[in-house]
């Protein structure tokens, strides 16, 4: 079974930040970049986040009919391991919604996806292409990305640079977790094209796995 193609999209400052060190969130682009991203969403068959962006942001993680005309709204996916997920967080409102967590959390209608620790992603890709997911659209937070990374599951990364600073140690990046041990642990990107938007710039990646 082929894994989803897994497609990373984020937003970060002119200094690599994607939102406030206490995890704020920010507006970082404006409405042409809002638009790219309802319509990439609608392209794909689910978006996923983070308990950690769930807690953050109160995502609705919907496509806006205001960027999209009769919206398409695919699957949205929250990987949580330890059941945190509030049960009137905004995902729930609109759609189909999955929450991922692993063996030892026991909640109806919830998947687990791995038996201790974090929600396995192998495991997860499984579930996602037996449900017919073929793109999957990895909108943050850092923790997450990096894990996607971090197990070769990226195909594609797109980033837009806005024109800001937010500055500090402790604000969240777009790929956190632990970052390489050593140079064998880099990820290589091609800079497949740009695409100057709002007062940012859109950067297209692909992964260089060659
Ligand atoms: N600018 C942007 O484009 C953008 C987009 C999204 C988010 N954000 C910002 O990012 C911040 C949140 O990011 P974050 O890094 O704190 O949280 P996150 O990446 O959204 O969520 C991390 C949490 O997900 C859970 N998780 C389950 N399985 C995992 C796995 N295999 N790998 C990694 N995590 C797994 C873990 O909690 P458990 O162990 O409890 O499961 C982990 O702590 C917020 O400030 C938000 O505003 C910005």
């Amino acid at each position: 079974m082929m894994k989803p193609k897994v497609i990373v999209n984020v937003a970060m400052s002119a200094d690599g930040k994607l939102a406030l060190p206490d995890r704020t969130e920010v507006k970082i682009s404006g409405e042409e970049d809002f638009k790219r991203v309802h319509e990439l969403r609608n392209r794909v068959d689910a978006i996923l986040v983070g308990i950690g962006t769930v807690l953050a942001d109160d995502p609705k993680l919907t496509v806006k009919e205001r960027f999209v005309e009769e919206p398409d709204h695919p699957l949205k996916v929250v990987l949580d391991s330890n059941g945190r997920t509030p049960e009137d967080a905004q995902l729930f409102d609109k759609g189909e919604s999955l929450i991922i967590t692993t063996e030892h959390i026991d909640k109806e209608g919830w998947i687990r996806c791995g038996e201790d620790g974090r929600v396995d992603l192998s495991i997860l890709m499984k579930e996602l292409s037996k449900r017919g997911v073929e793109e999957l659209l990895v909108e943050g937070g850092g923790e997450v990305i990096s894990s996607f990374f971090k197990e070769g599951l990226v195909d594609e990364f797109k980033v837009y640079v806005g024109s800001l600073v937010i500055g500090g140690k402790d604000a969240p990046t777009p790929v956190d977790g632990e970052g390489a041990d050593d140079i064998d642990g880099l990820i290589n990107l091609k800079l497949v094209d740009y695409e100057l938007m709002d007062d940012g710039i859109l950067l297209n990646y692909e992964v260089d796995d060659g």
